[in-house]
């Protein structure tokens, strides 16, 4: 009789709960009710933990870290900053002071919204433009991040495999370069080994990555070889994500970069301009100067 209980407990369980875990305390599987699966109770000792996950999720909990790490690697060593402050702008710590700013804030939102769900397919080309100060730089590695979270960091790519086609899932490749910054290591690369290599490492990167943030454009100095530049990298991004900010305004850029630039970075850029106008210099704002 008493075998039947516990064969009859041990089938109830199985149906009802999961098990995890061995027990902290005692040693014994620790269970948790299949409508309730991160709540784990031991059955011997009575321990409880409300926090511990299947071992599913933590499978997948793990695959993200590697896949964020792997991520963030390429991010550090393809960018080209002055600060690595950069890497620290975020929605989170974007905090708009008045009304234009929260509208920034908002149309970058659901911009990055787009982006994700278009990642592999549907190329957008973005620009924020303004005065030196006012968050441009931050909005656009904010955008970067928020489409990381929400892709979870990765595309989906039909690959062969043997004889079939499968959807794997493969890390996205960000980047961040300011243009101006790059534009130098162009020329120092002639004469330095080193930062050829780098040069090559960033420009590649620049070339080929799922997104481009490229910063600050106009900065650089004036002359064709820098168009030229700009050039052949919109002859190649041009069917990919990018995102510019810039100080300079449409018919500036047009001027500088020539028309065959901007009308390839026109054709992905419908509806997915920021402006900046009437947003205060926040550099100024922390140095306490005049707003
Ligand atoms: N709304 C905001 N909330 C918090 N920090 C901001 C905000 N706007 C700008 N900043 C900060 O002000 C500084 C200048 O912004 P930045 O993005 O570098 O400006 P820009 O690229 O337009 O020159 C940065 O330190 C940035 O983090
Ligand atoms: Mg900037």
């Amino acid at each position: 009789m008493e075998s039947l209980a516990k064969g009859m407990q041990a089938i109830l369980e199985h149906k009802i709960f999961l098990h995890g875990d061995p027990c902290p305390q005692c040693g014994n599987t620790l269970l948790a009710p299949k409508m309730y699966p991160n709540s784990w109770t031991c059955s011997e000792c009575g321990f409880r933990s409300v926090t511990s996950k299947t071992q599913e999720e933590r499978l997948k909990d793990i695959q993200i870290q590697n896949r964020k790490d792997e991520v963030f690697n390429y991010l550090r060593n393809t960018s080209c900053f002055g600060s690595s402050k950069v890497f620290n702008f975020n929605f989170g710590n974007y905090s708009p002071i008045d009304e234009k700013e929260a509208k920034v804030r908002n149309k970058a939102l659901s911009m990055s919204e787009q982006l994700a769900k278009g990642i592999k397919d549907d190329p957008m080309h973005i620009f924020l433009q303004g005065g030196t100060g006012r968050g441009k730089t931050h909005i656009a590695m904010a955008m970067m991040y928020e489409v990381l979270n929400q892709t979870k960091y990765v595309k989906n790519v039909r690959k062969k495999v043997g004889e079939e086609y499968q959807i794997v899932q493969v890390p996205l490749a960000v980047t961040f370069v300011n243009w101006s910054r790059f534009m130098t290591l162009k020329q120092e690369s002639i004469r330095d080994d080193e930062k050829s290599k780098q040069f090559t490492l960033i420009n590649t990167a620049l070339q080929t990555a799922d997104i481009a943030i490229v910063d600050d454009l106009g900065k650089e100095g004036n002359s064709d070889w820098y168009f030229q530049t700009f050039d052949e990298l919109m002859e190649i991004r041009e069917d990919q994500h990018i995102i510019i900010t810039t100080n300079l305004e449409g018919e500036d850029l047009i001027k500088r970069y020539g028309d065959r630039s901007m009308s390839r970075l026109r054709k992905h850029a419908r509806g997915n301009f920021i402006s900046f106008a009437g947003i205060q210099d926040h550099r100024m704002l922390k140095e306490g100067g005049p707003h």
